[in-house]
C-alpha cells in the first residue's frame, strides 16, 4: 500500500511543479485515507479480511441486491457463489448473512455471550407499537427478567400443565373439521388462537370467531407490516417521524397510530381483562395470573414487564405454529403414501382411541412428518436477526461488532451437504434403519436444531410448540384423510407450493378435502364432546 501513496504523490508532484511541501503532505494524508476506506471494504480492522458478498454500490451499499420477498433463496444463491459466511453493507448498517448450520452454531450458540443482542428497532416498528415487544429488545437486564419469566411457562419440565387446554381446544377443532370442513383454514387460525390466549390469560373462547383472537391476528398483520425492510421511507430518514400528520403523504403515519392503538388494546386490554378477573375471584389459572399472584405475594415483578411478555407469547407462538400445521396440510394432499403410513403407525399403536401426548415416544413417524414439514418450509426462514456486540474473528476472517447477523435458516435446512435431496418432502430422512426410531445422525441433523433459532435467542416456545404440533398432526391422522380439492371433472388439483412472504412465512390459503377415514373414526371425534 506504501508504494501506491508514494507513488500517488509523485505523480501529484509531477502534475504540479509548484505545488508547496504542505500541500503534498494534504493530498498524501487525504488518498492514504481514500485507499484505507476502500480497502476497509475488504479489509477489516485486525488486518483480517471482511467475509465475501456482492459489491456494494455507492452511499446505498447492498441495498438494491437484497429482494424484498423470499430473500431467502438470493441468501442460499450467495453462500453457493460466496461462502458460508456473506457480508453485506446497506447504507451504515453492516450484515453478516450465516448460510450453514456449522457457522451459525459456531457462532450464534457456542458465542452466544457476544450474539445475543437486536440490531435497534427500526424507527417504523417502534413508531407502530412494537419497540417494547421482547423478540426485538435489546440484550439487557429488562429483557433477561422478561425472557426468564416466559420460559419458566414453556419449558420442557412445565409444558404437562397446558396439555388439559391443548386436548380440550384441538378435540374441538376435529369437531369442527366433521361439521364443516370447508372452513377448515379459519377454524386452525382460532383454535391455535385460543389455545395461547388460555396459556397466557386464562381466556376461554366460546364463540368461533373470538374477537381477541382478531385482535391478536391484527396486531401480527401489523408487526409483519411495519419490519417490513425497504417498505418505509421513515426507516431510511428517521428524521421523517417528526413530520406532523397534516403533511401531505403521510399516510404511513395514519397506518403506525392505528397499529398502536391496536397494539396498546391487545397488550393492555386483554392484562386489564385477567386482574379485573382476579380482583372477582373468577380468574382461571394462566402465565398472567401466576406472576400478578406472585406479586400479591411480596415478589415485584414490573406490571409492563408482565403485560408485554404475555402478548409477546401471542405474538410469537400464533403464526409460527400455523405456518406448520397449514404446511403439514399441504403436504399431506400432495403425499397420500407418508399419510398411509403414518396411519398404519397411529392404527399399530392406538388401534381405537385417539393419540394421546404419551404416545409420542411411540410415534416416531409422526414426529418425523413434524420435523420433515419444519424443514421443508421454516415458519421463520431467515430467524429473527441477531447483533454482534464486539469484533470477532473466524477462521481468518473479520466479523465486525455492530453487524446484524442473519440466519439463512431456509437455506440452512436446504443445503445438499446437509440433507439428501432437499427438495423431496421425505419425512424417512429421520428415521433409523430399523424403520421404528427417529435418527439423529450426522448426515440428517434434527432441523429443530435450526427452525427455532439459535443461542440464548433461541424459540423460548420450542417445548410447547413441538408438543403441539405433534398432537395436532397425530390426532388428525389418526381420523380424518386430507385429501386434495376436485375440479369439475372429479379430478384431483395439485395444491401450489406457495408461501407468503416475511419475517414468519406461511402458505398461501390453499384448499384441501378433509374427509372421515370411517365410520369408527366419526365416532371417536363425537365421543370427544
Ligand atoms: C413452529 C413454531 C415456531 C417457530 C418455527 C418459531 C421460530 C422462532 C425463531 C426462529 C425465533 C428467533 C430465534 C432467534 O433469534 O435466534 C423465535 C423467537 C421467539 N419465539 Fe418462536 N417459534 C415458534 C413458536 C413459538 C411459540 C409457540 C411461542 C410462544 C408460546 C414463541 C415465542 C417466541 C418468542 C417470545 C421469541 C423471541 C425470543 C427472544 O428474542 O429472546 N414461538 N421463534
Amino acid at each position: 500500500m506504501e508504494s501506491i501513496i508514494r507513488s500517488s504523490v509523485e505523480h501529484f508532484e509531477v502534475l504540479n511543479s509548484h505545488t508547496n511541501h504542505i500541500d503534498i503532505v494534504v493530498v498524501g494524508l487525504t488518498i492514504t485515507t481514500l485507499i484505507a476506506l476502500i480497502c476497509y471494504g475488504i479489509v477489516g480492522r485486525r488486518g483480517l479480511k471482511l467475509p465475501p458478498g456482492p459489491v456494494p454500490t455507492f452511499l446505498v451499499g447492498n441495498m438494491n441486491d437484497i429482494p424484498v420477498y423470499e430473500e431467502w433463496h438470493t441468501f442460499t444463491a450467495w453462500t453457493k457463489r460466496f461462502g458460508e459466511i456473506i457480508y453485506l453493507r446497506v447504507f451504515g448498517t453492516k450484515m453478516l448473512i450465516l448460510g450453514s448450520y456449522r457457522v451459525a452454531n459456531e457462532l450464534l450458540n457456542k458465542r452466544g455471550i457476544i450474539y445475543s443482542d437486536r440490531p435497534p428497532t427500526p424507527p417504523m416498528m417502534d413508531m407502530a407499537g412494537f419497540g417494547d415487544s421482547l423478540t426485538v429488545m435489546g440484550n439487557n437486564a429488562d429483557y433477561r427478567l422478561r425472557r426468564r419469566l416466559f420460559e419458566q411457562h414453556f419449558r420442557y419440565s412445565v409444558i404437562h400443565r397446558h396439555q388439559p387446554t391443548q386436548i380440550r381446544e384441538t378435540h374441538k377443532l376435529l369437531r369442527k373439521y366433521l361439521e364443516s370442513p370447508a372452513s377448515w383454514l379459519d377454524d386452525t387460525k382460532y383454535t391455535v388462537g385460543a389455545i395461547i390466549l388460555d396459556i397466557v390469560y386464562g381466556y376461554r373462547v366460546t364463540s368461533d370467531r373470538d374477537e381477541w383472537v382478531e385482535v391478536g391476528e391484527r396486531a401480527g398483520t401489523n408487526f409483519q407490516l411495519s419490519v417490513k425492510p425497504g417498505a418505509w421511507a421513515v426507516d431510511f430518514l428517521p428524521v421523517l417521524r417528526y413530520v406532523p400528520t397534516w403533511f401531505p403523504f403521510t399516510g404511513w403515519k395514519a397506518f403506525a397510530l392505528d397499529s398502536t392503538r391496536r397494539r396498546k388494546i391487545q397488550v393492555d386490554g386483554a392484562f386489564e381483562m385477567v386482574k379485573k378477573a382476579m380482583r372477582e375471584d373468577r380468574a382461571n389459572p394462566s402465565m398472567v395470573l401466576h406472576y400478578l399472584e406472585q406479586n400479591k405475594n411480596g415478589a415485584d415483578i414490573p406490571e409492563k414487564a408482565i403485560m408485554e411478555m404475555a402478548s409477546d407469547a401471542y405474538g410469537g407462538g400464533v403464526e409460527t405454529t400455523l405456518s406448520s400445521i397449514y404446511g403439514f396440510f399441504l403436504q399431506m394432499t400432495k403425499n397420500p403414501h407418508i399419510q398411509l403410513k403414518a396411519q398404519t403407525e397411529l392404527d399399530r399403536v392406538c388401534l381405537d382411541r385417539l393419540p394421546t401426548f404419551d404416545d409420542r415416544k411411540n410415534l416416531p413417524y409422526i414426529e418425523a412428518i413434524a420435523m420433515e414439514v419444519g424443514r421443508w418450509h421454516p415458519g421463520v426462514p431467515q430467524g429473527i436477526a441477531h447483533r454482534l456486540e464486539k469484533d470477532d474473528e473466524f477462521e481468518g476472517i473479520f466479523l465486525p461488532k455492530g453487524s446484524m447477523i442473519i440466519p439463512n435458516i431456509w437455506g440452512m435446512c436446504h443445503d445438499e451437504d446437509t440433507y439428501e435431496s432437499p427438495n423431496v418432502f421425505n419425512p424417512d430422512r429421520f428415521m433409523a434403519h430399523t424403520g421404528d426410531g427417529i435418527s439423529m445422525s450426522k448426515s440428517n441433523p434434527d432441523p429443530r436444531q435450526m427452525i427455532f433459532g439459535f443461542g440464548r435467542r433461541q424459540c423460548p416456545g420450542r417445548p410447547f410448540a413441538e408438543s403441539q404440533l405433534f398432537f395436532t398432526m397425530a390426532v388428525i391422522l389418526k381420523v380424518f384423510n386430507i385429501l386434495p380439492p376436485l375440479d369439475a371433472q372429479g379430478r384431483e388439483i395439485i395444491q401450489p407450493d406457495a408461501y407468503r412472504s416475511g419475517i414468519v412465512s406461511l402458505p398461501k390459503p390453499f384448499d384441501c378435502r378433509i374427509v372421515p377415514r370411517s365410520n369408527a373414526a366419526v365416532n371417536l371425534i363425537r365421543q370427544t364432546d
